[in-house]
């Protein structure tokens, strides 16, 4: 038997997802996290260059990519970076899996649904029609992936918060602070998801497909699976939950998608079926109040 550890190649150590694989990755091999600050191996999603030779030098069994070019809003005035960072650089990292028989982990978006439909949550084959340039961005890399067809897993989450990086539950804990009101979009349905529960269902699904068990068998597993929390919420009761926990919780108000008007346009649903996941590989993430609970629950109330 091959006690040799994997040697893992985790992409952004540093975002609210990438900060929690960096921990959970621990017990499946040696993780080389690296990030584009970093001094000593620096990865820079927008040089292509710069992406093969971190991945020629660490030569991993697996890797991770938790970076993307998430500022949804800005991407519509920065498409060509947007598009480098989300559509290209998993191509490339694709190639570079399949040269080296690496399995290729990567996360795509709910943003890449129109969100036109409201009666049954989307399925990892239907059909995409992004509204913005980040969700037609990050639906081009999970594309290019799929073209190349390295061992992978494309992790398709939404809503993701956590207590790192900049997210929806720390801007309301700092607001409800800062106000006694907050005008919150309750037209939008999803499901907030913790990061913390992506990165540890991450590392369960990583584990199983190494187990000697279902190895043999990563053509078929590789594809799209669904990762979000169950349930769906709007932002709006995504904020109340949030700001009830604090000492004097502001008055929360829904408004209108129209009433808040934002450079890119949302999908008005966007809730995902965890179906596939639970079938596959037996996981389930909880309902999104459960973890909200759960994640509030290790961070003091502000
Ligand atoms: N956030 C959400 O609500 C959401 C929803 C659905 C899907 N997702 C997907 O989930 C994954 C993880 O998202 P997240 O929320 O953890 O993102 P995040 O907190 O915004 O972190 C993104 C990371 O990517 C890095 N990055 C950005 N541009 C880079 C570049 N050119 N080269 C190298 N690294 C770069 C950032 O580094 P710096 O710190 O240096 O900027 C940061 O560490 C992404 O694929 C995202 O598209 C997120």
């Amino acid at each position: 038997m091959n006690t040799t550890p994997k040697r893992i190649l985790l992409i952004s150590c540093t975002g609210q997802v990438g900060a929690e694989l960096w921990r959970c990755l621990q017990p499946l091999g040696q993780v080389i996290p690296v990030d584009r600050s970093d001094t000593a191996l620096r990865i820079e999603l927008t040089d292509h260059n710069v992406i093969r030779n971190v991945v020629r030098e660490v030569k991993p069994d697996i890797i991770v990519n938790a970076a993307a070019y998430t500022a949804v809003d800005t991407a519509e005035q920065e498409a060509d970076t947007a598009m480098a960072i989300n559509g290209i650089a998993p191509g490339i990292l694709a190639e570079e899996a399949k040269a080296i028989d690496a399995l290729l982990v990567h996360y795509s978006t709910d943003y890449v649904f129109n969100g036109k439909r409201s009666d049954k949550p989307y399925q990892e084959d239907d059909f995409c029609d992004p509204r913005s340039v980040y969700g037609a961005t990050k639906l081009a890399g999970d594309q290019a992936i799929q073209e190349v067809n390295c061992k992978h897993l494309i992790f398709r989450t939404s809503w993701v918060y956590g207590l790192y990086g900049k997210n929806f539950l720390l801007t309301m804990q700092r607001l409800a602070q800062e106000r006694d009101e907050l005008r919150i979009v309750g037209d939008q349905i999803g499901a907030p998801t913790w990061s913390r529960l992506i990165a540890d269902a991450t590392a369960q699904t990583i584990a199983q497909v190494q187990s000697s068990l279902l190895h043999a068998d990563m053509n078929k597993l590789s594809g799209v699976y669904n990762l979000s929390c169950g349930g769906q919420t709007t932002w709006c009761d995504f904020a109340k939950a949030i700001v009830q926990q604090s000492p004097n919780p502001p008055k929360v108000i829904p408004i209108t998608t129209d009433e808040y008007p934002a450079p890119a346009k949302r999908p008005a649903y966007s809730v995902l079926s965890g179906d596939k996941l639970a079938d596959t590989f037996g996981l389930r993430l909880p309902a999104w109040d459960t973890a909200l609970a759960v994640c509030l629950s290790r961070r003091k109330p502000v």
